[in-house]
């Protein structure tokens, strides 16, 4: 039947055939939400891109006009949004809504417009297209644009690899370079699991002082270890090598002879990854000390290689290099400081081996794509707003693949400040599906709120997922402010409201019910389309970890099922995949998807979403979410409420089925 096959999503939004990924677009006018999205609709992985078109009236049901923008002699219809022109400053006529979008010819890619005297059904390309034809760089895409109240323009982000892009405009046919939002000055070494990864710089010496702050983020499983590497030959066959390691917590000195490691001393220490070290060396001809945030830890004597250049080095995961400095003292005399990569390119060096990149805000990988500036109050209060900066990268993602990172920060009109550390990486969503999201345009809450939605895909698995004919749906919309959190200002997201598609008849509710250690609850319902809305009093719980199976049964030897639970030590919420189901997700992405969240005055809330092919999860009061596909045996429709370790009391559950949305 019409939109009911296996994993046909009942209650989210779906093309009815072929591909789809980045929601496009989105504007709000004269009583509808527009929804445009990236589509091929000659097949069902990603391709000739086009701007495929829905409409809603409630946020709820979806009607599918025709494709609204196809590929033309400038390219691919990439990622891109909408405006309603209120004073006409294109001059394209009365209210006429503007789509701002990427032309993409492979990498090389341009600027264009496109616009709609009649909401949005039919389109006319600008004929002076494209309107930015001058890329500064390949992959320089997916233009967001808004309307700067206070210094009257229009404002467009834009992403450009590994940073963000600003440009202002008053026609949004002219457009002006404002500032970028990006590198930071680091440059960061992408190990390769069980080697390492090395950037030489053109620097000898014997003698000198040698420094830099190191942080270890944790990538592939491993948590990071970096270090400096000098005295080196060209090949770093010979050299020495000093490492902090958060894996083995240690800082060691090695020596590398004829390409084998010899350890010559390590001293340990605790390390985390995400955080920063300094790591010194100083050495004469003998002597080889090493500082850890300036504390003597090993020192030893050798002198097999004499003369060498300087390096970095990262092993297994990322680490990123800052303020990297020598001093050399090889006449008796300390020289200025001599920063070895300054400006955090990778031009100074003379050899390289594996990726190295110049180091950005937030996490340390992926290409930068869809960012979007927005301003949202913070804990209902309009008079209180921010900025945030929402971007997706792809990828190392938190639960691994893609996924979207934001920053909360100031913008003048012109220059986006994050008051964010470099070090601190905010997650718009901790599960593995939840994409290029961006925000209506043209619609705010009473409180000046925002509405988003994202792509429920994650590009290391989007063109295999078990669907058909169509493939990937979007998230539910959500409401976006900021709250005052004990860790700072984070993202706080509402899911619009499924009331009307509930199934009241089969409603469940319960209070204060005890769910003891290895007993379950519920284990009679059955269904694939929930709203579940659990509390949980933890304030004398004895369990490690509790909370609801879904889409339960046997597969085989294995217990299928999906697991979202709480974890009490960890003060985690987690959703785990991983026997969700038959579809390998790839080991690129993690199996277990976790989110933090405090278990405020002792309660846990989730709000759940159940759908055929998807999970999504709202903690505390919106906190923290976690978004993933599932890809579930029909025949595994079970659904349970458990406690693990001990007892946790459920204080309030309400389930109601969900109707579909289609048909
Ligand atoms: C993000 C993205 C965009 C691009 C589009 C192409 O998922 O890669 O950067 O415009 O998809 O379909």
């Amino acid at each position: 039947g019409y939109y009911n096959e296996v994993y046909r999503n009942q209650f989210h939004f779906s093309p009815e055939a072929n591909w789809m990924n980045d929601p496009n677009g989105m504007v709000y006018y004269d009583g509808e939400y527009h929804l445009f999205y990236q589509y091929y609709p000659y097949g069902k992985t990603w391709g000739p891109m086009h701007w495929g078109h829905a409409v809603s009236t409630d946020l709820v049901h979806w009607k599918h006009p025709p494709i609204a923008l196809s590929p033309d002699e400038n390219g691919w219809i990439f990622s891109g949004s909408a405006v309603i022109d209120w004073n006409n400053t294109a001059g394209f006529g009365k209210e006429a809504m503007v789509a701002i979008f990427t032309h993409a010819d492979g990498p090389k890619q341009v600027q264009s417009i496109a616009y709609s005297l009649d909401k949005g059904r039919t389109w006319k390309k600008y004929e002076g297209n494209p309107v930015m034809p001058n890329p500064p760089i390949n992959d320089w895409r997916d233009p967001k644009v808004f309307w700067h109240e206070e210094t009257k323009q229009w404002v467009m982000a834009l992403a450009a690899r590994n940073k963000v892009m600003f440009y202002t405009s008053h026609d949004l046919k002219n457009w002006k370079h404002a500032s970028d939002f990006g590198p930071d000055g680091g440059i960061q070494g992408n190990g390769i699991p069980g080697s390492y990864s090395y950037a030489l710089s053109k620097q000898k010496g014997s003698s000198f002082i040698y420094e830099a702050d190191i942080t270890l983020v944790e990538k592939n499983g491993h948590k990071g270890a970096g270090g400096l590497v000098f005295r080196s030959d060209q090949e770093v066959r010979n050299a020495y090598l000093t490492t902090v390691d958060a894996e083995k917590n240690t800082v060691s000195l090695s020596k590398m002879a004829d390409g084998k490691l010899h350890e010559m001393a390590a001293s340990s220490a605790k390390l985390e990854a995400g955080q920063t070290y300094h790591l010194k060396v100083v050495t004469d001809y003998e002597n080889l000390k090493v500082f850890l945030d300036d504390k003597l830890v090993i020192h030893e004597t050798d002198s097999s290689f004499i003369n060498g250049q300087f390096g970095l080095v990262a092993r297994n995961s990322t680490a990123v290099f800052r303020n990297v400095k020598v001093e050399n003292s090889s006449n008796g005399e300390p020289k200025e400081d001599d920063p070895i990569s300054p400006s955090g390119t990778i031009k100074d060096f003379s050899a390289v081996v594996g990726e190295w990149v110049p180091s950005t805000y937030g996490i340390y990988g992926g290409i930068w794509e869809c960012p979007s500036l927005i301003q949202l109050p913070v804990d209902g209060d309009p008079n209180k707003k921010k900025w945030v900066l929402l971007v997706s990268i792809n990828d190392g993602a938190v639960a691994g693949g893609s996924g979207m990172q934001y920053f909360v920060g100031q913008f003048d009109g012109k220059t986006f400040k994050s008051d964010n550390t470099p070090q601190t990486v905010l997650w718009a969503d901790y599960g593995a599906d939840f994409y290029a999201g961006v925000e209506w345009s043209n619609l705010e809450g009473e409180n000046g709120e925002k509405f988003w939605l994202g792509w429920m895909s994650n590009w290391s698995y989007a063109n295999n997922t078990p669907t058909s004919p169509w493939r990937s749906s979007m998230s539910l919309p959500r409401k976006l402010e900021l709250t005052e959190t004990a860790d700072g200002l984070r993202l706080k997201q509402t899911p619009v409201s499924l009331k009307k598609i509930r199934d009241h008849k089969e409603k469940i509710k319960h209070e204060d019910v005890v769910l003891s250690k290895d007993s379950s609850f519920l284990p009679n319902l059955t269904g694939d389309t929930f709203e579940i809305i659990a509390e949980f009093d933890v304030s004398k719980a004895t369990a490690t970890e509790f909370g609801v199976k879904v889409r339960k049964g046997k597969h085989g030897d294995t217990d299928e099922q999906t697991v979202i639970g709480y974890d009490l030590a960890e003060q985690k919420l987690f959703v785990d995949r991983i026997n969700s189901g038959n579809f390998n997700f790839g080991s690129n992405v993690k199996g277990k998807h976790e989110a933090p969240l405090r278990s405020s005055h002792k309660t846990v809330k989730m709000h759940i979403f159940l759908d055929r092919s998807a999970v999504e999860v709202f903690g505390g009061d919106g906190e923290s979410v976690i978004t993933d596909q599932i890809f579930p045996l029909s025949s595994s429709d079970g659904l349970e409420l458990y406690s693990k370790g001990g007892e946790a009391t459920l204080k309030s559950l309400e389930i109601y089925p969900l109707k579909s949305i289609w048909g």
